[in-house]
């Protein structure tokens, strides 16, 4: 069931999708070249505890899947080929010429916010360079067919299409979602699809679009039993982009927006 948000829901899930992008904004302030994972973790979560939000990821268990350990950490961050998921860990460092995808959700007055971005160290190869930008574009293409009237298909093809036009490939079996009082609702919404087609987009659902996308022709994400992090099937690079947005009539409302801008 895809539920309608009151503006009064929306202006809680604009509380915590603040707090989501300026976590973000903290982050790529803090790495560099040297660091763990971990560490970037740790920082995440005194930040976000200290301005009285809940990491939404930390424990969170997936619904309908049986024998998976809960989720251990605030963040993802996922190296390179690692597509989602990637588990912090001190043994884990990140390194110049690594693109470091981080994904962040907070819960916050009873809603929950989402979003991710991958940066870049130092000196990245220039074809994994455009892969990160153009991933976020594809996510900004995504995001403005998100309007009421429109169809879900709309979004999904708009970020497909974009990703097509350079070779990359879309990694299919990890989508987008609705999100609200929890952290994934129904529509799912995936980064590839036809247009004119799916749910009738209408003001006040709240949508996370979050284009994951590869160089090389790995179509999906996989992982090794029991294990969190997803990784593509040719070990290329994967980038990844997401924001929580509100379906408004004419444009979208993007609820992780960095204060600092487009980010
Ligand atoms: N943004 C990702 C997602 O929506 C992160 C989820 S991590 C998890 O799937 F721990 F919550 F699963
Ligand atoms: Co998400």
């Amino acid at each position: 069931m895809i539920t309608i948000k009151s503006e009064r829901e929306i202006e809680l899930m604009r509380e915590s999708g603040a707090l989501v992008a300026r976590t973000l904004d903290m982050l790529g302030e803090q790495i560099q070249p040297g660091m763990s994972t971990k560490r970037l973790d740790e920082l995440a979560e005194q930040f976000i505890r200290d301005n009285h939000g809940v990491p939404s990821f930390l424990n969170y268990v997936p619904k309908g899947e049986v024998g998976v350990t809960p989720y251990p950490a605030t963040l993802c961050v996922s190296l390179n080929e690692e597509v989602v998921h990637g588990v912090p860990s001190a043994k884990r460092i990140v390194r110049e010429g690594d693109i470091v995808s981080v994904d962040c959700g907070v819960y916050m007055g009873g809603y929950h916010g989402d979003a991710a971005r991958t940066f870049m160290l130092g000196d990245v190869a220039p074809e994994v360079r455009q892969l990160v930008r153009e991933t976020e574009e594809c996510l900004y293409r995504g995001i403005a067919q998100a309007i009421a009237g429109n169809r879900l298909g709309d979004v999904s093809s708009a970020i497909e299409e974009h990703a097509r036009s350079f070779g990359y490939s879309v990694i299919e079996n990890m989508v987008g979602h609705g999100i609200g009082s929890e952290l994934h609702e129904d529509p799912a919404v995936p980064n590839y699809g036809r247009r004119n087609t799916g749910v009738k987009l209408r003001a006040g659902m709240t949508l996370a679009i979050e284009p994951m996308i590869a160089l090389g022709r790995s179509r999906r994400a996989v992982s090794k039993r029991g294990a969190w992090v997803a990784v593509t099937e040719d070990g290329k690079p994967s980038a990844h982009f997401e924001h929580t947005i509100a379906v408004r009539e004419g444009a979208a409302e993007v609820l992780t927006l960095s204060p600092a801008g487009r980010a």
